[in-house]
């Protein structure tokens, strides 16, 4: 028979990555043994990696071995954060390379989901009395489920700190004879905690806040929030609405600029209250507008008896309290808008409510708004600016603080669904306190802040005291 024609299926073929060649292309996982103490490698992992070389693997890679003592995953996980560690994986590596494969390891730091047992006895947070120790993330935000520990939001120092613990393992894996090295960025630890929208809260400006300064041709400066976004479809389904997301979601600005010429928006960046580094700044052109018919923002009149618009036009108001759709959702308002429009009407009252609009009124909602309502909000600013409406936009609903009030059948009494209650894991035990508490105060200004970011592109709600007082918001045309 003549070698010559059998032909090696690509799995057995050698595979050459820069100067490190495999033998074949089969590499074992980094698997986690939970076996070590202090971090250091012995016997079981001696055997555990080594039979995989005699076994005949390529690539034979070392679990995730933590960088520094608090980026284990359990008590029982490799590590690589001192001296000591090197002398058992060199061990390893050298007996894996005897035997023609190549020794790899991966580096890892467990960030929020550090600091818990193993898994054979449940893998649930330990605390400190259990063996367990503080952990640190990039925002104070729990994982959640058996793993509640809230972590240390990390300052710029325990990043930098951290930074160098990668770059010293690295080294000792390098010492220790690897030739092939893995950074641990699955599975929720620290490095996907960074990117990931689930491991902050991306409506807490305290956590993560951006703000986009533009400055304009003639030099004002006007900052407004970004704000956090998901984009849905929309179907009309057996005569309900139903939305679906679409696309991830993502940070979003909007800016409605009042001269033309050359503006700049300078994006500044704080995580934790602390700036991520020098604001990214981008610059862009605004051509003069064409005339559109459009006579400009809402504002009170110098008689402060009447609206006007910013070209100095009363705004006679005429229209009708549309305040939530039914079941048809956003779609009644298609029908609804183009029939005002046609009975010759220019103004549509709105009520984010518990069952329509509401981003912060169900349980379950503080400070994490409802994605869906805000992106049925934004398609109903649309559809007014098409159909000629002006908008009168109110924050809340009066029956969010009611407990037993018997009108409309006792069906308003929403206090006990309103997020701020006490019951529902917010501050206030009683409704009133919503209107003295400090903290529901400080949560409902970054609401506040959110709807200034999403929907008050209109100068007219964006500057004044909107955030003071003001429940109410009319957009412009
Ligand atoms: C016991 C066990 C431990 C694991 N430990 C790690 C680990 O330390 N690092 C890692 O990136 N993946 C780890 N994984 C995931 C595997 O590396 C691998 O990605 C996963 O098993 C999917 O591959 P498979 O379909 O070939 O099993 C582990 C998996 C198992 C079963």
């Amino acid at each position: 028979m003549d070698n010559n024609s059998i032909s090696v299926p690509p799995l057995f073929q050698p595979l050459t990555i820069r100067f490190v060649t495999l033998r074949n292309r089969i590499g074992v996982s980094p698997m986690c043994q939970y076996s070590a103490e202090d971090g250091v490698a012995n016997d079981w992992h001696f055997v555990h990696l080594g039979s995989r070389a005699v076994g005949g693997a390529g690539l034979v890679m070392v679990e995730a071995t933590a960088v520094a003592p608090e980026g284990r995953i359990t008590p029982g996980c490799l590590g690589l954060w001192s001296g000591k560690h090197i002398e058992p994986l060199a061990r390893i590596a050298k007996f894996v390379k005897s035997h023609g494969a190549v020794a790899g390891i991966q580096i890892a730091h467990a960030g929020r989901k550090a600091s818990a047992d193993l898994p054979w006895q449940g893998g649930a947070h330990l605390s400190e009395a259990q063996g367990g120790w503080p952990t640190i993330a990039p925002s104070a935000v729990p994982f959640g489920g058996d793993l509640p520990k809230v972590p240390r939001a990390m300052t710029d120092t325990d990043i930098a700190r951290v930074q160098n613990d990668f770059v010293a393992a690295a080294k000792r894996a390098l010492t220790a004879g690897f030739e092939w090295l893995e950074l641990h960025a699955a599975h929720g630890y620290l490095f996907n905690e960074f990117p990931s929208p689930v491991a902050t809260n991306c409506f807490d400006p305290d956590l993560i806040r951006l703000d986009a300064t533009f400055t304009s041709p003639s030099g004002r400066n006007l900052t407004v929030p970004a704000f956090w976004y998901q984009d849905f479809s929309r179907a009309l389904t057996n005569g309900a609405e139903v939305l679906t997301p679409t696309g991830a979601p993502q940070w979003r600005i909007r800016f409605t600029p009042t001269e033309p010429g050359n503006y700049t928006m300078s994006l500044n960046v704080q995580t934790n209250d602390v700036s991520a580094g020098k604001p990214a700044a981008i610059h862009f052109n605004v051509p003069v507008a064409q005339p559109s018919g459009r006579h400009g923002y809402v504002r009170v009149g110098p008689d402060k008896r009447y609206f006007e618009t910013s070209d100095g036009r009363p705004l006679r108001l005429v229209g009708a309290n549309v305040c939530w759709g039914e079941n048809q959702g956003t779609f009644d308002y298609d029908t609804w808008f183009v029939s005002m429009q046609n009975a010759g009407e220019n103004f549509a009252r709105l009520w984010m409510s518990p069952w329509f609009l509401g981003l912060e009124h169900m349980p379950g909602r503080l400070n994490n708004y409802d994605l869906r309502s805000a992106w049925q909000l934004d398609y109903i600013f649309d559809l007014a600016n098409q159909t000629g409406m002006y908008l009168l936009l109110c924050f809340d609903h009066h029956g969010m603080f009611q407990t037993n009030n018997r009108n409309w059948g006792g069906s308003n009494n929403f206090w006990k669904t309103n997020a701020y209650n006490q019951i529902n894991g917010g501050p206030c035990e009683k409704p009133n306190d919503f209107f003295t508490d400090g903290t529901a105060k400080t949560i409902y200004e970054k609401r506040l802040r959110y709807l200034i970011g999403r929907y008050g592109y209109s100068p007219a709600c964006s500057r004044g005291n909107f955030s003071m007082r003001l429940t109410t918001l009319i957009i412009p045309l």
